[in-house]
């Protein structure tokens, strides 16, 4: 598995460091107000994980599963809900945990799919930005990192629903994805 990454682009200490940062700055800015975290899956599930540990206020957390890439590199266009929230999230603040913000459909899609249920609030966060692949505009409150248009694998991120427990996040080689 090593083997097909070209390059490390974010160490384990790297990605811990700035996910305390971000839990910090959420703790601060939602004390009081008994956030609901909706993480996306599958790709959030490490980030999610480690976040939450990092927030230290009441709140409750929720998942849901949406895919637009199948076993594709490239996004399909159409967002598919796979699994939906088991909470009702009126008059909540909804804080969506992504792992990567690419082309932007899937939040875009995302936000006006829960905003129609009234949600006192909707707040997106994400680890990774790459802003040069975006399609749709759309501003992110919380973002880890902003990173080059590559093919980045890891730390829950896949290609073909592998690599996803990679402990880091890394750059593919090319003849991977491009077989
Ligand atoms: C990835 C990622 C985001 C989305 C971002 O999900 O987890 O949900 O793509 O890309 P976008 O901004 O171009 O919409 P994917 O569809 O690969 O499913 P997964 O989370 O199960 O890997």
């Amino acid at each position: 598995m090593l083997n097909d990454i070209n390059s490390v682009l974010l160490t384990e200490d790297q990605i811990q460091k700035r996910i305390a940062e971000l839990g910090a700055e959420i703790t601060r800015d939602f004390e009081g107000k008994d956030p609901l975290f909706v993480g996306v899956l599958k790709g959030c599930f490490m980030f999610m994980a480690d976040l939450m540990r990092c927030v230290n206020i009441r709140c409750s957390v929720d998942f849901m599963a949406v895919s637009s890439y199948g076993n594709r590199s490239v996004t399909s266009g159409a967002v598919e809900i796979n699994k939906d929230l088991s909470e009702d999230i009126e008059n909540r603040h909804v804080i969506v945990v992504e792992d990567i913000l690419d082309s932007g459909l899937t939040l875009n899609y995302l936000v006006n799919y829960l905003g129609v249920r009234n949600p006192a609030s909707i707040t997106l966060v994400t680890l990774l930005d790459k802003p040069a692949r975006r399609r749709v505009p759309i501003k992110v409150d919380y973002a880890g990192f902003e990173i080059p248009d590559a093919f980045v694998v890891g730390y829950g991120l896949d290609y073909a629903e592998r690599y996803r427990n990679l402990p880091f996040i890394g750059i593919l080689k090319p003849e991977i994805y491009n077989d």
